[in-house]
Formats: C-alpha cells, structure tokens, sequence
C-alpha cells in the first residue's frame, strides 16, 4: 500500500509522484489534501491531492523540496513505499456555475489549482488562469493548466519565461478592465502571495477564496496546531479548511504562526544532513 509507481522530476525542486492508495482515489474531490507519512518515524505532512485516478487507485501529489521530510520524499523512488497516506482531508470546492472566475497559482501552488481549474470550467465557467513562479525553473504544468483554461496568463517574477510581474498586476489589470466581470478568485500559492490576491480583489469587492498552508499535525481538529485567526472567530484548517474568504484571514497573525518553528525546521535539515544523507548543500527552509 501507498506504493509510489510514478516518479516526475518537475523543476529543480519540484516532485511529482503518482501513489497507489485506492480508497482515497475512490473518495477524492478538488481541494481536499492527505497527509503523509515517509518512513515509520516521519512527521506528518499535508500534501494536496494534484489529481487522482478512481479506477487506477491512484493519487498524484507534486511538493516542492522546502525541508527535511520533503527532501526525504524527493529522494525515494518507484517502488518505494511511504509509511502512511491519510486522506482525503478537508472540505472540497465549491464548484459551481459562477461565470467568469480567476484562478491565481504561485509556485507549487500550481499542482492543487489544477483539478479547481479544471472541475470549474466542466461546470461551465470562463475560466482566466494566471500562473506565476519565481523563475522558470520554477514553472510546471503550463500546457494542462491551458488545457482546463479558457485564458491563460504566465509570468515570471524575473522575467525569464512569460511576462516579467508577479502574478498580482494582471490580476488587477483584468479587474479593472472587466468591471463587474469576474465573480470569483481563487488563489493558491505562498502564504504572502494570497495575501496581496486577496489584497488586490477586496477594492474591487470580488470574493477570493484562498487555501491555507498552516501548519497542521493530526489534520482531524484536534491538536490545534493549524487555528488560523478569522474576522469571525479562530478556525482549524484541516476540518473548517483549507479554503477560506481571503478577505477574512488575518494575514499577520498566518505570517507569524508558519514561521514559527524556522530554528526547528532548520536543526532537523541540519541533522539530517549530517547524520542520514551527504548533502552539500541545503537550502534554508522557506
Ligand atoms: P520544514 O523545514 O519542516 O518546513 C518548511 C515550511 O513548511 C515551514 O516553515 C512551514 O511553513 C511548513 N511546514 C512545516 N511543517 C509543516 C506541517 N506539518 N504542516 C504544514 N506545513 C508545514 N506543499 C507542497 O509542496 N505541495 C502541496 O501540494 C502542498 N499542499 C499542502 C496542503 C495543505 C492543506 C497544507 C497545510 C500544506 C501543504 N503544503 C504543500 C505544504 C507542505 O505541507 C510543507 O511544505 C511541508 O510540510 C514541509 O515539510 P518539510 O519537513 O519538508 O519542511
Ligand atoms: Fe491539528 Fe488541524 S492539524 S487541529
Ligand atoms: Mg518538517
């Protein structure tokens, strides 16, 4: 069980593994997460279902090497196994016929806004995609993310493929070229990316729902380690989540809590390192 039977290498720092797990395949819809577990003694870790294939019994999930237990990941092959799959997890879209919504995918936040994409265009919306990354090393994806998507933006923070901007500036430019038109934003990306969606869709009064990378431990609602401060109250994002109104979230308070534990986060690269593999050189989480 939780047998990896694909393996892609999508950017440098990017994975893509198709796992045998056949009664979250059966159950799965988009936006709902599983958490993994490598080896018998892994962390748990949220991962988005990317894609998944009822008849095959499969899940594909795509991380982004950030930290000790997704290099751990990365560096396991086909036929490998991991420890433990747990899922589906959390509440899934709400997909439904709005008109026309824009979907806003940042980094490896592009692997989770594909079903969202894909799920709201066979519902019958317009579907306008922007993509962006860092570099274009960083990019993925482009030609499925065309394929489920009615407009397809990509930009690049440097400039090195697609238009040089942060995914933010076309957003606004199609805001105010469209007044009125575009009923709905997702956004999936860095947790500072979907703030500033978030800040440019709330003058223009379009709700934006974002989904949230807390960190989370049990993902059941019971150890609290995901609560994320609403204008309505406190909310777990592994049972409320993860998709909230972006014009809700209390940004600052999210900011602080998944920084958290960087000292932690970095010690167990450290150790890792030193005593588990030979790495040279590993970046600081983040
Ligand atoms: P660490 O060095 O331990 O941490 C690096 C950073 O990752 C931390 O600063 C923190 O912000 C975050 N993080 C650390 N531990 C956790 C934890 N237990 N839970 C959540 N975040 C943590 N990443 C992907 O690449 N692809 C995905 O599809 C994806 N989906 C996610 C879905 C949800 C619902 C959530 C909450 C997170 C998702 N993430 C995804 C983020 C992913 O869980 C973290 O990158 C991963 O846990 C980092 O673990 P690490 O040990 O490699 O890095
Ligand atoms: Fe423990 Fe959400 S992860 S309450
Ligand atoms: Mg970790």
């Amino acid at each position: 069980m939780y047998k990896i039977l694909e393996k892609q290498v999508l950017s440098d720092v990017t994975k893509l593994m198709v796992v045998e797990a056949p009664h979250i395949a059966r159950n799965a819809k988009a936006g709902q997460f599983v958490i993994v577990i490598a080896d018998a003694h892994g962390e748990r870790i949220p991962l988005t279902i990317a894609d998944h294939d009822p008849t095959a019994g499969t899940v594909t999930l795509i991380f982004q090497e950030v930290g000790k237990s997704t290099m751990q990941m990365g560096g396991m092959d086909v036929g490998d196994s991991f420890y433990s799959v747990a899922g589906p997890l959390g509440h899934p879209t709400e997909i439904e016929a709005y008109g026309t919504v824009v979907c806003v995918a940042g980094g490896v936040g592009i692997a989770p806004m594909y079903p969202i994409a894909r799920d709201l265009r066979r519902a019958g919306n317009h579907v306008i995609t922007i993509m962006g990354a860092r570099n274009q090393s960083l990019l993925f994806w482009e030609d499925k993310m065309r394929a489920v998507s009615d407009e397809l933006i990509v930009c690049t923070d440097d400039g090195s493929y697609g238009r040089k901007a942060l995914v933010t500036q076309p957003l606004k430019e199609l805001l105010e070229a469209r007044p009125g038109g575009v009923v709905k934003v997702w956004a999936i990306g860095p947790t500072i990316m979907m703030k500033f969606v978030s800040q440019t869709t709330q003058p223009f009064n379009v709700p934006t729902i974002v989904s949230l990378n807390t960190i989370m431990i049990d993902g059941t609602g019971m150890c609290g380690g995901c609560r994320v401060a609403m204008t309505d109250g406190a909310k777990f994002v592994c049972v409320d989540g993860p998709e909230f109104d972006g014009h809700a979230v209390d940004w600052s308070n999210l900011l602080s809590r998944v920084a958290f534990y960087r000292s932690e986060e970095q010690a167990a690269i450290e150790h890792w390192r030193d005593h588990v593999c030979n790495l040279e050189k590993v970046p600081a989480p983040g």
